[in-house]
């Protein structure tokens, strides 16, 4: 492995740790939201115990309120007396009841107890232009104004920030089955009426691609890179892009097909392996994606937004809501595995959101009732939030193959960068269900100075976190790391997700 601490990259941002939280399952009432009266620890409303954790893991950011729910969501119902608001069915996801509960003000105020920043998704698919511009005005306009008076009446003077707002969600299925023409066409209008007020400028993300629909991605940077579609010679255009970033939905599921998506506990090797094999086509996704938007911005002004990304596999028979899946250790290596790719793409992504924070899919975090657990991909986001806003270093890794049955794969993912203190930090992920891996790293500077590694791995591929037990993700010392001169070795666990520090 060769590091090249003389070659920095750009910058890992932050937001790559991103959250997506949907009104889905328990995602949010129970995961979230537990209301004032709940004999659950919580601070107007919302449990402490999940505050607390997320505050831990550095959440930089957070979608809501979906997903395919944000394109039924209409946010007036989400406003001013909690008793008085209207009680609504979530037709996207089982027309559960939704009290409305959890609407803007509980958000933000989520948002400020763990220092999140907020990621709204505004509705396209059965809102309007209108709608979106009011929530928004709603949400950032200075309080002397009609929007900022009805904030300021229902609890909250001063206005939000609101940095990222996304424009729809999967348009091209449960946002609007649109094609991709019919989209730009929307989008181009919210983008020309959209904006946010004080707290810096609106960043606008437009709906992208499902998977490896680069057809979609080629579509909607060809109809938004400029104000104008067909500039004439001597028009007036505005050279600045209509979107800050364009997003990608990418899930990981046992092989390739989404109706077979597969067991997520007692699952074999051949299908720990295949699901390795799916998150590992997140780079190709990335390299492809962000190859077409090169064509169109050199310049990487535009982020790439993997707005939803994580391992969603078959729920259970007796799973205690919907999309509920429980947590292994296979979680906690495509987590590591995911997150060393978009650290290694930080030029063009600039932010992605692990789909769901709690209780749903992918979660850092699951409830039963009062009781809580952190699971292994909360671990790793724990792990790794020391690349967050630090320069990516690039790192070339030369690793035998894994093979299991038909699938080979690189057996060692690693991603590697500098914080502002000078540290070096190295995550490795070795996909080897069986057999530690030596690592042999060689870097400049390393010279007369220390390092220490944790890894988080378990007795088997398939160990679950469970409620009431010990929890066997907790970060272990790896011993034996030894610096010579230009030289760095360890051995890092079988099946393992490992942070190296260097001081
Ligand atoms: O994350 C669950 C669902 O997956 C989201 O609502 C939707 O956007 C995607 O299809």
């Amino acid at each position: 492995m060769l590091l090249h601490a003389d070659r920095p990259g750009p910058r890992i941002a932050p937001e790559i740790y991103g959250q997506f939280v949907e009104h889905l399952g328990r995602g949010v009432y129970e995961g979230i939201w537990v209301g004032e009266g709940s004999p659950i620890p919580n601070t107007r409303g919302i449990r402490n115990d999940v505050t607390q954790a997320l505050r831990q893991a550095k959440v930089p950011v957070i979608r809501w309120p979906g997903g395919c729910f944000a394109d039924g969501y209409h946010w007036r119902d989400g406003i001013g007396p909690r008793d008085k608001r209207t009680r609504s069915i979530n037709a996207a996801w089982g027309n559960a009841p939704d009290s409305n509960a959890f609407g803007t003000h509980e958000f933000m105020d989520f948002l400020d107890q763990i220092g999140a920043r907020p990621f709204v998704s505004v509705n396209v698919g059965s809102g309007s232009v209108r709608e979106a511009d009011e929530w928004l005005r709603y949400m950032t306009a200075p309080v002397e104004s009609s929007a900022g008076a009805e904030r300021a009446a229902n609890g909250r003077a001063a206005p939000w920030a609101v940095p990222y707002v996304g424009v729809g969600n999967e348009s091209w299925g449960c946002g609007g089955k649109m094609t991709a023409e019919t989209y730009v066409a929307q989008y181009r209008q919210y983008a020309a009426n959209l904006r946010t007020f004080g707290g810096g400028p609106t960043k606008l993300i437009a709906v992208g691609a499902d998977t490896d629909d680069y057809e979609w991605t080629e579509k909607v940077m060809a109809g938004t890179m400029k104000s104008r579609p067909n500039p004439t010679p001597l028009a007036y255009i505005n050279p600045r892009p209509l979107l800050w970033g364009l997003s990608l939905h990418f899930y990981t599921f046992t092989g390739n097909d989404w109706y077979a998506k597969g067991r997520n506990v007692g699952f074999t090797r051949d299908d720990w392996a295949k699901a390795l094999g799916r998150a590992q086509l997140t780079d190709e996704m990335v390299r492809r994606h962000s190859a077409i938007m090169d064509r169109y911005d050199p310049e990487k002004k535009v982020a790439l937004v993997v707005d939803e990304w994580g391992a969603w596999f078959n729920s259970e028979k007796d799973a205690p809501s919907a999309l509920y899946l429980e947590s292994t250790l296979r979680d906690a290596v495509i987590a590591g595995l995911s997150l060393n790719i978009f650290n290694n793409h930080a030029d063009r992504v600039r932010m992605a959101n692990i789909a769901q924070m709690v209780n749903v899919i992918q979660s850092l975090i699951l409830t039963r009732g009062k009781e809580m657990v952190v699971t292994p991909t909360w671990h790793v986001f724990d792990l790794y939030k020391v690349h967050q806003g630090a320069t990516q270093i690039p790192v070339d890794v030369d690793t035998p193959n894994y093979v299991q049955g038909a699938t080979r794969l690189p057996t060692i993912s690693a991603s590697a960068s500098r914080d502002a203190a000078g540290k070096l930090h190295l995550s490795i992920v070795n996909l080897d269900p069986d057999k530690p891996a030596p690592v042999d790293m060689v870097a400049s500077a390393l010279s007369g100075r220390r390092a220490q590694a944790s890894a988080i791995t378990a007795d088997r591929i398939d160990r679950p976190v469970q409620f009431g037990q010990p929890d066997p993700f907790v970060p272990q010392p790896v011993k034996a790391v030894a610096i010579r001169g230009d030289r760095l070795t360890l051995t890092v666990p079988a099946r393992s997700v490992t942070l190296v520090t260097v001081e």
